[in-house]
């Protein structure tokens, strides 16, 4: 009687087996409905692929750096420029003395008591006659300085005054026909170094303006690191980047961006190569040195900057340091060869591999480490998160290499296993270092290798099946840098249709970046690039348009079977992945010929899916290609697009459509 008047509620709950159960279903009916619901709207051939598999490759080429990404507006600020970057440079180069208004005095370049021994140039100036304007010098920046009109810009300058008073010192900034933009002056009063500051506000703009610095007391005084930065810089950072150069590449949403090269890192000859350690602290304390490419690196963009750019926009840094050989073309250049590879001799290697353990320990390690410390110091206390590092770049595979590498590698391995590792198996797509470099790397088994290739777009159409036949769990392969020859469209969606079987072989392929990113207009060493520039305009190619393209719309799924295209037409390609975080399925389709075409899309693996997408298309005349003139000329439009669960997608010739398919979540 007593049970049958307790409630429902009551029965249920004091019935030990009946609680069980409810506990068991709790817990398990979520997951089974959860297991179910997937299968039903993911369809079959479906694997992982890499989130990392489009990113970006920086390399100081074609004034990539300076006079270009890093926004000093002064051409040899610290004097340092040199015979050695170039036969008719010295110290004073891109420095013109002037002595307007009847003033006369002298300039020197001095090495006595420098700012920093690491900076041993700077000039003295000593004024004999002030005339109307003062004796100075004048800056015309890397082919003149763009000035914007309401925009601040901040001078500084190290200073010592060497004679008994004070002297003034005016900054000016004028236009090309002289007319002033701004000026402003202030007082040299310390007989020791001093770093004077001030901020200008161009009443004026100008594309083709230059600094000017005079002193317009009698006395001698001595100048070093002068320097010109627009206050806007990239996220307004301190010694910063070019905004609208930075926003460009920020556009890519890159995954990860490989710096500072190329053939820059190992160097024309041993002594040249790229030390990370002298490219960080106070600018005015790192060394500065020649630039393989021909001209001259301040490293004021150095390994700091690299890797606060990359936290700035979400990229992973993957610095690549050289495998303790310089590059074999040192003496010459790629074109014709050089005089071979000179390795670090082997009593040397266990300071070198420090340096690349040190790297790490600065990147990632505690402020209460010394390495850590010196990161906090420079205002980021918390760990960059460096999860790669790149050794060597298409070295000659010879046994100096292979013993040096091994040897840093398995450092690298044993002090920090959360590290992957990248490896290099030489300059092109096969051949001697190619096979030999695969050969270290499977004896190694090593986590990743970086290929690279330049070639006809007719070679990336016809290799599409390139990594099909990679081995799986083993190995993965960066295509560290790839391009086809030229900026046309049709290179562009060559490449296009190269990078669908990137995605399809994401499994195997874990990251790619296009080669090389940057070219300054009149600057350049190496044609095709994917941004040019001048100091006032950009101009993406059609191939940073495809890049974007795909970059912009990752996918960490491929599915086999969504796209159905005639196989024997290697013109065609199309890829379809889907992104977990948004749930969104993404088509990537490329019509490489100069018809329209057809393929079939079946979408009923995806249960799911909201009919309303977004649409992505480039395209144009195969010959097109945009130029600083005509940046616009071929870009992406976007529209809407409705899809069901078949339809025919009708390519127009020559193209790249994305289509992104929501999903009801
Ligand atoms: O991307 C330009 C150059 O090409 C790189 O410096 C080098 O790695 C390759 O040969």
């Amino acid at each position: 009687m007593k049970r049958s008047n307790q409630s429902f509620v009551h029965r249920f709950f004091f019935n030990p087996f009946k609680v069980f159960l409810v506990i068991v279903l709790c817990i398990f009916l979520p997951a089974l409905i959860i297991a179910q619901d997937t299968k039903a709207k993911t369809p079959s051939g479906s694997k992982k692929i890499s989130p990392d598999l489009f990113g970006l490759f920086f390399e100081d080429i074609n004034y990539s750096a300076d006079g270009g990404l890093y926004a000093e507006l002064v051409q040899n600020r610290s004097f340092e420029y040199s015979p050695t970057d170039r036969r008719e440079w010295n110290p004073f180069s891109f420095w013109q003395y002037i002595t307007p208004g009847y003033s006369y005095g002298s300039v020197s370049v001095e090495t006595s008591e420098p700012v920093h021994p690491n900076n041993p140039h700077y000039v003295v100036l000593n004024v004999e006659h002030v005339g109307d304007s003062g004796v100075g010098f004048r800056n015309s920046g890397f082919d003149h300085i763009a000035i914007k009109k309401g925009d601040k810009y901040s001078l500084s300058l190290f200073a010592r005054q060497l004679s008994a008073d004070p002297i003034t010192l005016s900054v000016i900034l004028r236009g090309t026909k002289g007319e002033l933009l701004t000026a402003d002056k202030f007082s040299i009063s310390s007989s020791n170094w001093k770093k004077y500051t001030i901020s200008l506000t161009a009443s004026e703009g100008s594309d083709s303006a230059s600094l000017e610095i005079l002193a317009t007391t009698k006395g001698k005084l001595a100048l070093d690191v002068i320097s010109l930065f627009p206050e806007k810089t990239f996220m307004n950072r301190p010694n910063g980047l070019r905004a609208d150069l930075a926003q460009m590449l920020a556009d890519i949403k890159p995954a990860f961006i490989r710096f500072p090269g190329g053939c820059l890192t190992h160097g024309d000859g041993l002594g040249n190569m790229y030390r990370w350690k002298n490219t960080i602290g106070p600018v005015e304390q790192r060394i500065e040195q020649k630039n393989i490419w021909g001209y001259h690196q301040t490293a004021g963009l150095g390994y700091f900057e690299y890797f606060q750019f990359c936290e700035d926009i979400g990229a992973k840094p993957l610095p690549v340091l050289p495998a303790a050989v310089s590059c074999q073309n040192s003496g010459g250049t790629w074109r014709i060869g050089g005089t071979g590879q000179k390795a670090i001799p082997m009593n040397e290697m266990t300071d070198y591999i420090q340096e690349v353990l040190d790297l790490i320990e600065w990147a990632n390690g505690p402020v209460s480490s010394a390495w850590g410390a010196k990161r906090a110091e420079a205002g980021h206390p918390a760990p960059f998160n460096l999860e790669y590092i790149g050794i060597g770049n298409e070295d000659k595979i010879t046994p100096e290499f292979e013993q040096r590498f091994k040897m840093i590698y398995d450092a690298v391995k044993v002090k920090h296993p959360e590290i992957t590792v990248i490896g290099t198996v030489g300059p092109m797509p096969a051949g001697e270092d190619y096979t030999k470099g695969w050969k270290l790397a499977n004896e190694l088994h090593l986590p990743v290798v970086d290929e690279h290739y330049y070639s006809a777009p007719e070679w990336f159409i016809s290799h599409q099946y390139r990594y099909d036949d990679y081995t799986r769990n083993a190995t993965q392969v960066y295509v560290g840098e790839y391009a086809s020859w030229g900026n046309k469209l049709r290179n562009a969606i060559c490449e296009a249709a190269y990078m669908t079987s990137l995605e399809r072989n994401g499994d195997v392929v874990r990251m790619t970046s296009y080669a090389p990113l940057l070219a300054k207009k009149g600057f350049t060493q190496w044609n095709p690039d994917m941004i040019y520039f001048d100091n006032a305009t950009i101009s993406p190619t059609v191939n940073y348009h495809v890049q974007k393209m795909f970059s912009t719309n990752r996918g960490d799924l491929y599915f086999e079977n969504v796209i159905v295209k005639d196989n024997k037409d290697s013109t065609l390609a199309g890829s379809c992945v889907r992104d977990s975080k948004s749930g969104d399925v993404i088509l990537k389709l490329v019509n490489a010929s100069d018809q329209i075409k057809t393929m079939k899309i079946n979408l009923s693996g995806f249960k799911n899916i909201i009919p309303g997408a977004e649409k992505t298309e480039l395209t144009g005349s195969p010959e097109a290609a945009n130029t600083l003139d005509n940046p616009q000329r071929i870009i992406p439009v976007n529209s809407t697009f409705t899809v069901s669960k078949n339809f025919n997608y009708t390519i127009p010739s020559m193209s790249l459509t994305v289509i992104r398919i929501k999903t009801h979540k």
